[in-house]
């Protein structure tokens, strides 16, 4: 146990959200970066399909804003969500000039492709790598720059003393010490919970660790009820097939051989907003025309190999590698999976949470901007817009507060817990509860749900919360164990699989990607509002709204 070094700001994760942010701190203060991972094993490597800005002089951000509020089913805070749209122009010069390169048109502009839920094809992209193209370039400043990054540090605790924060408890992956970062203010930017679902897009790293360690460190959740699941996984792995094949106009195809989506949204089709496609997909399965009743076909042929070849490389690698089908000649088999969490940390739309010193972005944070669902291409701005915002605003923290003492009883605790998963041993392996809530929440709180189901899912979570209680671990060693990583993953997750349940179980009416079939309609008289979760209970909040009265949706 020790306390390595003082910072003024650490930055919890090494995503686009986190190293944007560390970008944006004053470069005379003390900053590090800390990843349980390589910086460039972070998930938003894996975004394929672009990143929006209204930057064609035919379009606009107020309707770049306008698609953003109506595609949240209105629940998003619409001056947050004004600011992302506003700044999006910008966001993307500013990376266009430090670097990135995004495919262009033939007169050399940067090329953009629709994407669900926009009035206007706004999605800018780099093939469909525009994740790597971005993080690449901001990997590459963050050299020229000289920032300090603590490389697989596995953050466990945030620290607090007067009120405020004094940094964290991390675990050094590669000693198995615990150790301590006294810092004055602390950025979370760690991603989301996706393996709390069996069936999800996300990499082992995303097990919400950001969001479960701001919720026991008394920091609101918010809107945790909102899961987003993309369209087009790949059944089996459920590798993402971008939105992007559809925003380059790909089909989604039945066993009858029907383009199904008339029936469900007939003006956008195959690029109406994810939850909207999502569910028609499932209710295509669930009545009979789904293949094997399991997927539906996407499909590109009609796209000719140019396009499939260049603008959708990953794409045509994916079903290559993974389901040997060539997309040129063969449509692609696709079933929804949880694909992103609209809720997270509650911040106010510069990234401060109510804990003072605290900051969080990405998608760990619930501005909010993305509502009850989220557009894609939304989601890299978001990272970019916000990143930003918390930069700045823990620069100016740390120049207004001398912090405070790092409590070290802290690294006692996280020690002792360690001694007793390692003695608690083979009692109960935590490996069972793990894959356990993993099937109860892809089963019972998916797309479609209801009081019975999710239910049955709440008691289930509490019993495996009781079971992980008595777990433990096998290895009992302390170079790279990352069977104790794992182990503490599984309680994040828990935690938060419990706030996603009791959320969906009160929220009482169907708004976005939230679908009571108990409850079919939204109901705005008593529930446009936010659902906020501290371990003391829940506590409501305003929607914010600014110029865009709730109407109903439709496509
Ligand atoms: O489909 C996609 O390329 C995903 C994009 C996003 O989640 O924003």
């Amino acid at each position: 146990m020790e306390i390595l070094q003082h910072f003024d700001v650490i930055v919890v994760g090494a995503g686009l959200a986190g190293m944007r942010a560390a970008l944006e701190i004053d470069p005379d203060l003390r900053v590090a970066v800390v990843s349980k991972v390589y910086p460039v094993r972070s998930h938003s490597v894996a975004a394929q399909g672009g990143i929006n800005a209204a930057i064609d002089p035919e379009d606009k951000w107020q309707d770049h804003a306008f698609d953003t509020i109506k595609g949240s089913d209105y629940l998003a805070d619409q001056d947050a969500a004004e600011l992302m749209c506003e700044d999006a122009p910008r966001v993307v010069y500013e990376m266009e000039h430090w670097g990135t390169i995004f495919s262009r048109r033939p007169d050399g502009r940067i090329a953009q492709r629709s994407f669900g839920g926009q009035g206007y094809p706004r999605a800018c992209y780099a093939a469909d790598k525009t994740g790597r193209a971005l993080y690449q370039t901001l990997f590459e400043q963050s050299i020229r720059r000289q920032i300090t990054v603590l490389k697989e540090f596995f953050v466990v605790s945030i620290a607090t003393a007067h009120g405020q924060v004094a940094g964290v408890v991390c675990i050094e992956i590669r000693t198995g010490t615990v150790v301590g970062l006294a810092a004055k203010s602390v950025i979370i930017a760690t991603g989301g919970a996706g393996m709390m679902y069996a069936r999800t897009t996300n990499p082992y790293i995303n097990s919400g660790d950001g969001m479960a360690m701001a919720y026991r460190a008394g920091v609101p959740l918010k809107d945790m009820e909102f899961i987003q699941f993309h369209p087009t996984t790949l059944p089996g792995m459920n590798v993402l097939i971008t939105e992007g094949a559809r925003g380059e106009g790909a089909y989604l195809y039945n066993r009858d051989h029907e383009r199904f989506m008339e029936r469900y949204a007939p003006k956008l089709m195959e690029v109406a907003p994810r939850d909207i496609v999502s569910r028609a997909i499932e209710t295509e399965i669930s009545e009979g025309r789904g293949f094997d009743g399991d997927y539906v076909l996407l499909d590109l042929r009609h796209l000719g190999e140019n396009i499939i070849k260049h603008r959708l490389s990953e794409i045509y690698d994916f079903a290559l590698t993974y389901k040997g089908i060539n997309p040129i000649y063969e449509p692609i088999p696709v079933q929804p999976g949880q694909h992103y969490m609209m809720g997270g940390i509650a911040t106010d739309k510069h990234g401060a949470t109510e804990l003072p010193g605290l900051y969080a972005a990405g998608e760990c944070a619930a501005v909010s901007v993305h509502g009850a669902n989220r557009l894609g291409a939304n989601s890299l701005l978001d990272t970019l817009v916000f990143g930003r915002q918390a930069g700045i605003q823990a620069s100016q923290f740390v120049r207004k507060n001398p912090g405070v003492d790092f409590p070290s009883a802290d690294l006692t605790r996280q020690q002792d817990m360690i001694s007793r998963v390692k003695a608690a041993g083979r009692r109960e392996p935590y490996g069972a509860i793990r894959r356990e809530l993993r099937e109860t929440m892809t089963q019972y709180v998916g797309t479609f749900r209801d009081e019975p189901r999710l239910t049955k899912a709440l008691k289930t979570v509490r019993a495996l919360q009781d079971r992980y209680a008595e777990a433990g671990i096998q290895d009992q060693g302390d170079v790279f164990n990352y069977d104790l990583l794992a182990y503490i993953e599984t309680g994040f997750l828990l935690d938060l699989a419990e706030i996603v349940t009791v959320g969906a179980l009160a929220r009482k009416e169907s708004r976005g990607a939230h679908a009571r079939i108990d409850y079919p309609d939204r109901d705005d008289a008593q529930f446009l509002r936010h659902f906020l979760f501290t371990p003391d209970g829940r506590r409501d909040e305003p929607v914010v709204i600014t110029h865009y009265q709730p109407k109903e949706r439709k496509y």
